[in-house]
């Protein structure tokens, strides 16, 4: 899609994340029309309106066709530097409407642009303009005054310093007598500081102003201002809710002037109080902020700060005024004047794109009509269409303001009856006008998964957005700062039918939210695949099992794990009102709602030690399936999975965790961790437990199959790689004789000796620590003549594991203990087989093991074939050992997999013992060791986790 490829890549994900990724043909009145894929023409009755801009409707009749007319007669369009007639009528008209509106007789001044944040600049830009120059003339005042005293007799005359009550920094401490001179080229300097202080603006909390360099520091949204914040325009933001702290406002930003007072024999300082306050800007309505008015109080008190501080209240009436609110301006709603205005959006009657910022006469600086300008500010066509659509919204005795008024009580009346019959889903309705707000109330973790995760992303009013769209035929959007609130701005030729279907929609919407179910929502984002979405009446909740909190228990460490989805297919376990779709729609849903990964984060559960303390563990999965991983490594491209990764560990860090345990794909795909830079928080693959429990199943597994592990041959197949090498070693403490099995590919011989040498070595470092007792390998090696004497002359080096291997190799040739072979048909000659190659798909199958043998296949993918079991019933097959942990907490069911109550994966429990222990270093990062995963094993004994049971699921 071009649209995606050369102009918006991120943005039109987004759209096709959320099923809003319509390309709309045509517009007629309140409607938008597009093609579907049958070539039908589908209509739309839009609520969103050109984010109010579409007032008039589309392509209003009478607009379209007086714009054919200036156009066919060919209006001047540039005629820059010369008398703009259009824009003097329209600047006259709009002056004497505000006279109307206002009840005022005072001229105000147009300067017209292009688009609302402009008009915004504009007024900023005024506003500044207008203090500079009065900050001068004051300065110049006293600046003049000050050099007289200069000429004055006896301005040389020492005075004693103490006498004066120089403000603090005036003139150095060191001096103690000082001459009038001296004083007053100091206060001279000092007011020369002043006038160049920066100025300040006020904004309201939850305001929006504009996208622009300094308008958007005038927006409240984080999302937009914050990575601006070093372009510095000085912004304080007024809370709504407290006016009565907007004096102190004032206080933090008064400053003076000095003057001096010299008769010849005393000299007095005279301080002169100015306000850095530069102007105070306010949506009486805010619009993009969530359709918020504020109390009578905040109003008040921002037109007493202007007038006290004498700095204009700058009015944004770009999307509250001209007409959408059943008036010329929102402020008339609150008994509020501005000095100036900003105009725009429904200006345009819909058509051109033109804004107004209307000042005082009396607040006016000619000068500013020289400095500013625009090339296309002022067209005539753009003029006249704003003329005309002004006209029209007085005409018929204000027809058009009249329907604003009575459309948009019938709708509110609507939308009151609808939260009244859904108290739990509608928190709020609220606006004017066609300018109204739904606000929804958050929805809980426990209700609907996607909903929750959409909530958590801040994206439930697009999805719901999108739903509407795609099956109800609205559209409407939430309001940017925040996605709960629904915002309805439609066209005043909306008709009645229109507002019955929206109502009609919404109360589906609020069904569906009541009922847990995330299935219509799932079908707007795949609406190519899913036609219709029936209505149902089932309630889709899922019960929290998890215990939530002990009082007898302290809790120790907050520990997340970041996991993802072991296929698509699972989606619906975790949301069960998706049950019906089908798994290729489940793919299509997760792998389209890309941009929106992150999912709600699950928990905290609490998971005790039998120690008596215990840890919040949480879940931070990524919505996305092994699949998706895998395609990841196979393309080589990780950073971005990386990142995404990343983020959720700094989404766990900001939410207090300290442990973070890599699950999954996810640590394979982190380079077990090491790919991460995350400070303050300690990292796990878990890979140490996983391989300690994975042994811990091999010897109960040889238990039950009636072998003894002292007397057998094990098998390691790639035993190259550091986790089965390590599994090789840790074998080598209780089996008979190692067989390493290699890929049979350059080298797999040469690496499988160096895995026979680490063991070696891993073997001399047990006997110099003296705990052969629990080393079969190493009392072995040590029973053999000589073998003192070699590690004695050896120890310490490098290379200790190697001439171990030789030597031991020639002593007992074929008979030694570890063997290394690229031959399969060893195998048979292993009871306890550990599978743990690097190969794109199964080559083992049934033929290949030894009666009764134990097979732990920890390959990924997998290197033995599925049949096995049902061919091979004597032989015990599994993936490793799942925890059981102390005293039977563990995750909700919906997000257990293939767990069962009261138990975790072991890479889960080795980040909850890191927990436990207080440990705040990384654990299992990049490649482990033997001790290590001793050690671990050793904490999972003494905190009481032990083995569940067999992992027998492909789980990963
Ligand atoms: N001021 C207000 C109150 C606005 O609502 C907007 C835009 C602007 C200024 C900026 O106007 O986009 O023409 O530069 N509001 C939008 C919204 C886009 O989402 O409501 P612009």
């Amino acid at each position: 899609m071009h649209y995606r490829d050369f102009v918006r890549p991120k943005y039109v994900e987004l759209l096709q994340a959320l099923g809003l990724d319509r390309a709309f043909e045509r517009a007629a009145g309140s409607q938008l029309f597009y093609t579907d894929t049958q070539g039908r023409e589908v209509a739309v009755s839009d609520f969103l309106g050109g984010y109010g801009a579409a007032l008039f409707g589309h392509n209003d009749p009478q607009f379209v066709e007086q714009l054919c007319d200036l156009l066919r007669g060919g209006v001047p369009f540039n005629a820059q530097l010369s008398v703009r007639s259009a824009a003097g009528e329209l600047g006259r008209e709009l002056s004497e409407a505000f006279n109307r509106e206002l009840g005022t007789d005072e001229r105000y001044l147009s300067t017209f642009s292009n688009s609302g944040a402009e008009s915004v600049e504009i007024a900023v830009k005024h506003a500044e303009f207008s203090r500079q120059k009065r900050m001068q003339a004051q300065f110049d005042a006293l600046d003049f005054a000050l050099s007289q005293v200069l000429d004055q007799a006896g301005a040389y005359r020492e005075l004693e310093r103490d006498s004066l009550a120089l403000p603090a920094g005036l003139l150095p401490d060191t001096l103690l007598k000082v001459t009038v001179r001296q004083v007053v080229e100091a206060v001279r300097q000092y007011n020369l500081a002043q006038l160049h202080v920066e100025p300040v603006f006020v904004a309201v909390r939850g305001s929006f102003h504009g996208k622009l360099v300094n308008t958007v520091q005038l927006t409240y949204g984080k999302q937009y201002r914050q990575p601006f914040a070093r372009f510095g325009l000085q912004v304080e933001f007024a809370d709504p809710q407290h006016p009565e702290q907007l004096p102190t406002l004032a206080e933090r930003h008064a400053r003076h002037w000095l003057g001096v007072h010299w008769d010849g024999h005393a000299l007095h300082l005279q301080r002169h109080a100015f306000s850095a306050l530069t102007a105070v800007l306010l949506e009486p309505i805010q619009g993009e902020g969530g359709i918020r008015e504020h109390a009578e109080a905040f109003y008040r008190g921002l037109r007493k700060l202007c007038n006290e501080q004498q700095c204009p209240l700058i009015l944004d009436e770009v999307q509250s005024g001209f007409g959408r609110t059943g008036t010329l301006l929102g402020c008339t709603h609150f008994n509020l004047q501005g000095d100036y205005y900003c105009l725009s959006k429904a200006l345009g009657g819909g058509l051109m794109k033109i804004a107004a910022t209307v000042i005082r006469a009396s607040h006016y600086e000619s000068e500013f009509s020289y400095i500013h300008s625009s090339t296309f500010a002022e067209d005539d066509a753009s003029c006249e269409i704003a003329r005309s659509a002004l006209k029209r919204l007085f005409v018929d005795d204000q027809a058009v303001l009249r329907q604003v008024r009575d459309k948009g009580q019938y709708l509110k009346r609507g939308l009151q009856e609808l939260q009244a019959a859904y108290p739990q889903v509608i928190a709020d309705v609220r606006g004017r006008g066609l300018l109204l707000g739904i606000e929804l109330h958050p929805v809980a973790q426990h209700a609907s998964l996607v909903q929750a995760s959409a909530q958590y992303n801040d994206a439930l009013g697009y999805l719901i957005a999108g739903y509407l769209l795609q099956f109800e035929g609205v559209r409407v959007a939430p309001s940017g700062s925040n996605s709960n609130v629904l915002r309805l701005e439609p066209p005043v030729c909306v008709t009645q039918a229109e507002m019955d279907a929206l109502l009609l929609a919404m109360g589906k919407v609020c069904d569906l939210l009541q009922r847990g179910d995330a299935l219509p929502l799932a079908a707007g984002v795949c609406a190519d695949s899913i036609d219709q979405v029936a209505p149902r009446d089932t309630a889709f909740r899922v019960q929290a099992l998890g215990l939530r909190n002990d009082p007898h228990v302290p809790v120790v460490a907050k520990v997340a794990f970041i996991n993802h989805l072991i296929d698509a297919d699972a989606l619906s376990e975790a949301d069960p009102s998706l049950a019906l779709l089908s798994p290729a729609q489940k793919r299509d849903f997760i792998r389209r709602t890309r941009p929106e990964r992150r999912v709600v984060p699950l928990g905290p559960v609490l998971i005790r030690s039998r120690l008596g303390m215990a840890v919040e563990f949480t879940l931070y999965p990524l919505c996305m399936d092994s699949n998706d991983m895998a395609a990841y490594i196979a393309s080589g491209e990780l950073d971005v999975i990386r990142d995404e990764v990343g983020n959720r560990i700094l989404d766990a860090r900001a939410d207090g965790h300290q442990v973070a345990g890599l699950g999954m794909y996810t640590s394979i795909v982190t380079n077990n961790c090491q790919a991460l830079q995350i400070a303050d928080m300690a990292l796990t693959s878990g890979n140490a437990l996983t391989i300690g429990m994975g042994l811990e199943a091999i010897e109960q597994a040889c238990q039950q199959q009636g072998i003894d592990l002292a007397g057998q041959t094990a098998a390691v197949i790639g035993a190259a790689g550091n986790i089965a090498s390590t599994y090789a070693s840790l074998l080598s403490e209780s089996v008979d004789r190692l067989i390493l099995i290699g890929s049979g590919r350059d080298g797999s011989l040469r690496r499988l000796e160096k895995t026979a040498q680490l063991i070696y070595a891993d073997a001399a470092r047990s006997i110099l620590k003296g705990r052969t007792d629990q080393d079969r390998l190493a009392r072995r090696l040590q029973a053999l003549d000589g073998f003192g004497a070699l590690l004695d002359s050896h120890v310490g080096r490098n290379d200790l594991g190697k001439v171990i291997q030789q030597w031991v190799d020639a002593r007992l040739g074929a008979e030694a203990w570890i063997q290394v072979s690229n031959d399969l048909t060893c195998l048979r000659e292993a009871r306890i087989v550990l599978c743990a190659a690097n190969a794109p798909q199964a080559f083992l199958d049934a033929s290949h093991f030894a009666e009764r043998s134990v097979i732990c296949d920890i390959a990924v993918p997998l290197n033995v074939d599925q049949n096995l079991t049902r061919e091979r019933p004597d032989v015990l097959y599994m993936h490793g050992g799942i925890v059981q942990t102390p005293l039977g907490d563990g995750l909700d069911e919906n997000v257990r997999a293939y767990l069962k109550a009261g138990q975790l994966y072991a890479c889960m429990a080795e980040s909850v013992l890191m927990g436990l222990c207080g440990m705040r270093q990384h654990y299992s990062y990049g490649d482990i060791s033997r001790e290590q995963v001793q050690q671990i094993r050793a904490l999972a004994r003494l905190h009481g986790f032990g083995l569940a049971q067999f992992k027998t699921d492909n789980s990963l």
